[in-house]
Formats: structure tokens, C-alpha cells, sequence
């Protein structure tokens, strides 16, 4: 009995652009519907564009253009950008539509006539200029902890700390530069503390089918700590669904994204005449999958099947939740060219290459995963061309140049491997299982079988010598079928390269039962086009480099991150949600043992005096304790060398020395500056003496 299969990825944000970090998530599911289409069951795969809330409202404004403009606009954008990667939606819609209203106010009525709702009066930060309620992302202010200036709302990016934007220090508003005032107004609450909702998602969470174990250890943990109530809306002004019996209060994103799932859906049955209950009904025999990242893991696996479940619908068959991208081993950075959008990939590279190379590193688990770019380069040619397309490249020729493209018998004694390999089951298990890496490694082990026979076999051989045509057709033809059989395992992953081998192979489309026949005896192929060519590591360079260059941070891209999910109350689950973006031009990341090379110690400052002739450096004299050293540093401007004089400091020891004008340096004195002032020399609590390590 096919099955009958609901899946969906998160909705992307309707004011970013889709980038390489996304598309782990729109590959791995999509790889994962084609297997499931493969198979013959039925698989429908939806999504649609997250449209509304405060940072599209702003943002449209600032454009000058309505939101509607605006999320049409990007509706395209991704489009084009998921199509160009072969993700295959069947349906990509978006929420800001009739159908995910009906079901917002559905699932809202439901789950207050449950008695689930609760309206209480909550002080915020409110921009008395702009005239509306700021989220937290649009506060800025000093961090309360550390001091840093400009932290957002939420949490410190300079200490990491998670806090309420009503602790800042000094806070202003990043849309008008005001100072916020606090002003009391209704908000509605879904009483997720409701012992009704702890007790059916204890129970919920505890199957294996519906989270990973590594993600239930964790929701065992919030479940633990105890839920909070959920503030599901938001006051006007704000791009969204007004709550029917509250004028002026929206739907806030979490009561109206996931139900997005559910209109895209209903969009799709109105259009291929489904029946939408029998998918949502509490006892369908329907599957239903939510694909997505571990930042919105509490509302995927918490929040959502708990709001399901009491607005009398079914909850997800299961949550598959993985991590997220880095590139050359640290986060995506602007600066460093490696934040890639979609858009600048598809100018550069093949999209099949990234969805092969997403696919290897992918297992079913939330750990992130690596793209390596000489590891990328080095894998897709090796694996691909070497190994894959070789088969064909190797032996397609002489079938039709020697035998007007018509097959022969194929040598049953070299498909035993291939036989095996589909009695297990092993490869189709591997993708069940979303474990891709495990299913290419057995398809490249069966791959390098195929190669073996070949260079065994030496066709080119056969086809100098005289009276060997038939062993030569049995070699060709025995290749082709392995080559089949490949082309049908690759195919979720790469359905272009697939489709190209189906009508050079002059075969319909690929389907896994397949597999059970050979390409029959008198079989008419055609003839063999160059199906993918190798990696150029110089592309690579060039988008990196076009990177860089087109998406350096501005200030303005810096600015509010539409981050929703961030304003949640669980503050582990904020600790969590490490934006995958760059969120300025930190220098890249160092191990340790780098750090470690620089040999910070304390100094006491000897002696300071003005250099004749300098205009910026005082000469210092610091005591290391043992030794003292010289040093000029650029802080005329700041200092009056005697107010220096006895002062502890921080100097970089192991500087090499180096000759001035004025004399040896043989160290460097640490101070801040930035545009707001400086420079500010270090100095280290009471109780620190010259010479200590600083480390
Ligand atoms: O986190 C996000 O990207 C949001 N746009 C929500 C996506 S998932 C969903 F529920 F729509
Ligand atoms: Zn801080």
C-alpha cells in the first residue's frame, strides 16, 4: 500500500535571500521527497513565504513600497532561487493569504473556547515617535551585564548574555533613534502552563517517532524547567491578521507561520481536489513531516502540537530537525566572502554539485555540517566525474559507434554485488532515515564495483582486436545496466543529471522498482552526451570573491535582524538560537592555541614622557617585574604621561621589536577605540602585579 505523505520545510522569511545556509534544509528535504516519490507512495511537499510582522512592515516602509509589493517581490526571488537548486515544491505559497487566515482563527477560536487563551496586560518598550510597540531586536541599548554599547534587545552579542530589553542600559529605538517609554497594553496568551498542555506534550514528546533522541533530551529539559505562556499577539501598527474579536491586535508570527503549512496545504487540495481532513483529522492514517532547523525546534515540537492538539486536529508523524551550515569550519561571514547567497551560487556552479555534497554530509542528526570548500571541490570530482559518470564516458561510445546503439545480454556474474546491495534494502533504508552520507558511501562502494569490472574487462582492448565484438557488447552493455542502476540510486539527489541519463539511456523515468530488470537485450540507446563536468576551483574563487565584495556589511544590513523567534520567553531556548548569519566584521575565528602564541602580561608603568618631534607617541617604561621594556605608544592625544606614571596596564610581551624613529619599541600597551572615542588604555583589578600572564 503506497503511503500517503505530508512534508514540509520552514518558511523562509518574505525580506532576506535565500543562501546557502537555507539550503541544507530545502535539499535535505527535497532528497528525501523524491526518494519517497521513487518508492510510489504519495508524497506532497508544501511550503510558502513566512510574510508578516514588524521587520517586513519597517522594511517595506523603508523602500517605499507596500508589504504586499514587498512579499510579492520576494515570493519571486525564492522561487527563482528554489527552482534554480531543483527543489521541488508542489506547492510554494504563502501566508499571507485566505486560507492560512481561516485556519489561524480556526485553531485561535478552538483553542479559546478550550478555555486556552488568557488575556493579560504586559508593559513594553514603545517608540513614542513612530507610535508603536518595538520588539525586542528594534531596542538597542548597553548590555547590563558586560557594557557593551549598541546590544540588541534580547541578548549581548559582545558576553552572550540573554535578557529582557527593559534591562538595558540607556535603551533607544533602532527604528526613529527615540527613547523608548514603557507603555501597558493587551496581549493574548496561549496558557502553554496549562497542566492540560505539560501533561499531553510529556507523553507527546516521549514517542521516538515523533523527535530525535538528541532533541528529546533537550524538550525533556524545557519540559523540566516548566512551559510559559505564549504571547501570541502583537499590537498595530503590524503586517499580519487582525485577531477577529480584538481590534487592533495581530496574530503574532508563531500563531500564524506553522499554520502556513497548513494553508499552503489547503491551497493545494482546492487546486488537485484533496480532501484536507483526511491529512488533518486527529485519526489520520496520513504522515505528516515538519522539516527544520534546531533554532525552532520549542515551537515545532512544544508549541505547535500542543496548539494542534487542542484546536481538535492531528500532530506531526514526526519533527526531523538538523543543525546548521558552516563554511570552511566557522559560521558564514560576510567578511570572508562565505555568507553565499543562493542567487550568486547559481551564477558560478552546477547546482547538483552543492545538493551531492550537502547530501554526503547529511545523517539524520542536529549536527551542523561543514561546507569544506577544497573538500567540496575535491569530493563532487572525485565521486561524480571520476567515479559516476566514468562508467558511461568509458563504455557509451562503442555501443554506438560499434553497434548502432543497440544493447546485448548482460554478464549476470558482474551484477552480483548490485543484486546483493537491493536485497538489503540498505540504500533505500539510508534515505529513509535521512542518513544521505551512509546511502552514498554503499553507492559509491557499487560504483567503484562497476569501475573495477571495466578496467578488468578492458573494453578498449576488445575493441582493437578482431572477433571479440561480442564480449565487447556484453562489457558495454553489462556497464550500462550498473550505470542504470546508479543513475536510479543518485536520483533523489541529482534528478537533472538523472533526467539526462534517462534520455541518453532513451528509458522513462527512473523508478526505484526498477531496479529489478536489466536494460533489455536489442535496447536502442543514445548516443552519449558529456553529462557534468569537474569542479573549477577557480569558480569557487571567483564567487567567493564576488561575495565579499557585493555583501560586505553596511551598516544598514547590520541593523535589525528579523529574528522572531529570539523574542520567545524560554531564555535556554534563546541561548540556542545562534542567527547562522554574521552579524558584523569580527575578525575570523581562532583556536586557543593561537591565542595562547600572544604573551599578554601585566606592566606597571615606570616612567611616561613626551617624545621630541612626535606629534601622537609618549615613550614608556614598563616593569615586567623581572625586566622592563621600552615602548612608544600613539596615546599623546589621551594621556598626560605623569597621570601614567605608577599605573598597571596590559602589554603584549612577545611583540617582536621593532625600530621607530624615535628608538626601540618592545612591546605594545592594549587600548580601545572606536569612532565614539578613545583610545582607553586596559587596566587590570586590584590585586595584579607586574609580570602576571593574562590568559
Ligand atoms: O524561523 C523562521 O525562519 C520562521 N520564518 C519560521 C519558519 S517555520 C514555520 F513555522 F513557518
Ligand atoms: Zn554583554
Amino acid at each position: 500500500m503506497p503511503r500517503k505523505i505530508l512534508v514540509t520545510s520552514a518558511l523562509p522569511y518574505a525580506n532576506g535571500s535565500i543562501h546557502l545556509g537555507h539550503l541544507v534544509e530545502y535539499i535535505q528535504t527535497d532528497i528525501w521527497v523524491r526518494f519517497q516519490k521513487m518508492r510510489g507512495n504519495s508524497c506532497i511537499y508544501v511550503c510558502a513565504d513566512d510574510t508578516h510582522g514588524t521587520p517586513i512592515m519597517l522594511r517595506a516602509e523603508k523602500e517605499g513600497i507596500t508589504p504586499e509589493q514587498l512579499i510579492d517581490r520576494t515570493w519571486h526571488e525564492h522561487k527563482r532561487d528554489f527552482d534554480g537548486f531543483h527543489v521541488e515544491f508542489d506547492n510554494y505559497y504563502s501566508t499571507n493569504t485566505p486560507e492560512t487566515r481561516h485556519y489561524a482563527d480556526t485553531i485561535y477560536t478552538k483553542l479559546k473556547e478550550a478555555g486556552l487563551i488568557e488575556v493579560r496586560a504586559i508593559e513594553q518598550f514603545y517608540d513614542p515617535i513612530k507610535e508603536m510597540f518595538l520588539p525586542d531586536r528594534f531596542i538597542k541599548g548597553e548590555c547590563p551585564k558586560c557594557h557593551a554599547k549598541d546590544q540588541y534587545g534580547d541578548n549581548c552579542e559582545a558576553c552572550g548574555a540573554a535578557y529582557q530589553p527593559t534591562d538595558l542600559i540607556e535603551p533607544y529605538s533602532a527604528v526613529s533613534g527615540a527613547k523608548p517609554v514603557r507603555k501597558t497594553s493587551d496581549h493574548h496568551f496561549f496558557k502553554l502552563s496549562d497542566p492540560r498542555c505539560a501533561d499531553f506534550l510529556k507523553q507527546w514528546t516521549a514517542d521516538p517517532a515523533h523527535v530525535q533522541a538528541e532533541a528529546a533530551n533537550k524538550l525533556d529539559e524545557w519540559l523540566q524547567a516548566g512551559l510559559s505562556d505564549w504571547d501570541i499577539s502583537r499590537d498595530a501598527p503590524y503586517f499580519g491578521f487582525e485577531i477577529p474579536d480584538a481590534p487592533g491586535k495581530y496574530y503574532y508570527v508563531w500563531l500564524d507561520a506553522p499554520i502556513g503549512y497548513m494553508g499552503s496545504f489547503q491551497n493545494y487540495c482546492g487546486k488537485n481536489g484533496l480532501d484536507f481532513d483526511e491529512y488533518w483529522k486527529p485519526d489520520s492514517t496520513a504522515e505528516v513531516y515538519h522539516f527544520i532547523g534546531k533554532d525552532i525546534l520549542y515551537f515545532h515540537t512544544l508549541f505547535w502540537p500542543a496548539e494542534l492538539h487542542h484546536a481538535g486536529y492531528r500532530t506531526p508523524t514526526g519533527v526531523f530537525c538538523h543543525g546548521f551550515l558552516t563554511v570552511n569550519g566557522t559560521k558564514m561571514s560576510k567578511s570572508r566572502g562565505t555568507f553565499i547567497t543562493a542567487e550568486s551560487y547559481l551564477n558560478h556552479l552546477n547546482p547538483e554539485w552543492l545538493r551531492y555534497y550537502y547530501a554526503a554530509k547529511l545523517n539524520g542528526s542536529m549536527e551542523d555540517i561543514d561546507l569544506n570548500l577544497e573538500d567540496f571541490a575535491a569530493r563532487v570530482n572525485s565521486d561524480l566525474v571520476g567515479k559516476y559518470v566514468n562508467i558511461a564516458s568509458r563504455c557509451a561510445g562503442f555501443v554506438s559507434k560499434r553497434f548502432g546503439g543497440k544493447l546485448g545480454e548482460i554478464d549476470r556474474a558482474a551484477t552480483v554485488e548490485y543484486e546483493a546491495a537491493f536485497q538489503t534494502g540498505a540504500i533505500a533504508s539510508a534515505y529513509e532515515e535521512r542518513d544521505y552520507g551512509r546511502a552514498l558511501r554503499e553507492i559509491m562502494r557499487l560504483a567503484d564495483v562497476a569501475n573495477q569490472y571495466i578496467a578488468e574487462r578492458k573494453p578498449w582492448e576488445m575493441a582493437k582486436q578482431e572477433g571479440r565484438e561480442a564480449e565487447l557488447l556484453e562489457v558495454c552493455t553489462t556497464a550500462m545496466t550498473l550505470f542504470r542502476d546508479l543513475t536510479l540510486y543518485l536520483k533523489p539527489v541529482l534528478p537533472k543529471l538523472a533526467e539526462q541519463v534517462e534520455a541518453f539511456l532513451n528509458i522513462p523515468p527512473l523508478a526505484w522498482a526498477d531496479i529489478w530488470a536489466p536494460l533489455p537485450a536489442g535496447h536502442v540507446i543514445n548516443d552519449y552526451q558529456h553529462l557534468m563536468t569537474r569542479i573549477d576551483p577557480k569558480k569557487i574563487e571567483t564567487m567567493v570573491e564576488e561575495n565579499k565584495q557585493s555583501l560586505a556589511p553596511t551598516p544598514e544590513a547590520a541593523a535589525p535582524a528579523p529574528i522572531k523567534h529570539a523574542q520567545h520567553q524560554q531564555n535556554e531556548a534563546k541561548a540556542e538560537i545562534a542567527a547562522s548569519e554574521e552579524k558584523s566584521a569580527w575578525e575570523p575565528f581562532i583556536g586557543i592555541d593561537d591565542f595562547t602564541k600572544i604573551d599578554l602580561r601585566i606592566a606597571r608603568i615606570a616612567n611616561a614622557e613626551h617624545v621630541e618631534g612626535a606629534d601622537k607617541l609618549l615613550k614608556l617604561t614598563l616593569d615586567l617585574g623581572t625586566e622592563t621594556r621600552t615602548v612608544f605608544a600613539g596615546i599623546k592625544a589621551a594621556y598626560a604621561p605623569e597621570s601614567l606614571v605608577g599605573r598597571l596596564t596590559v602589554m603584549v610581551a612577545n611583540l617582536t621589536p621593532r625600530k621607530m624613529k624615535f628608538g626601540l619599541s618592545e612591546g605594545m600597551v592594549c587600548a580601545a577605540s572606536d569612532e565614539r572615542g578613545g583610545p582607553f588604555l586596559l587596566a587590570p583589578d586590584s590585586g595584579a602585579q607586574p609580570g602576571m600572564r593574562i590568559k
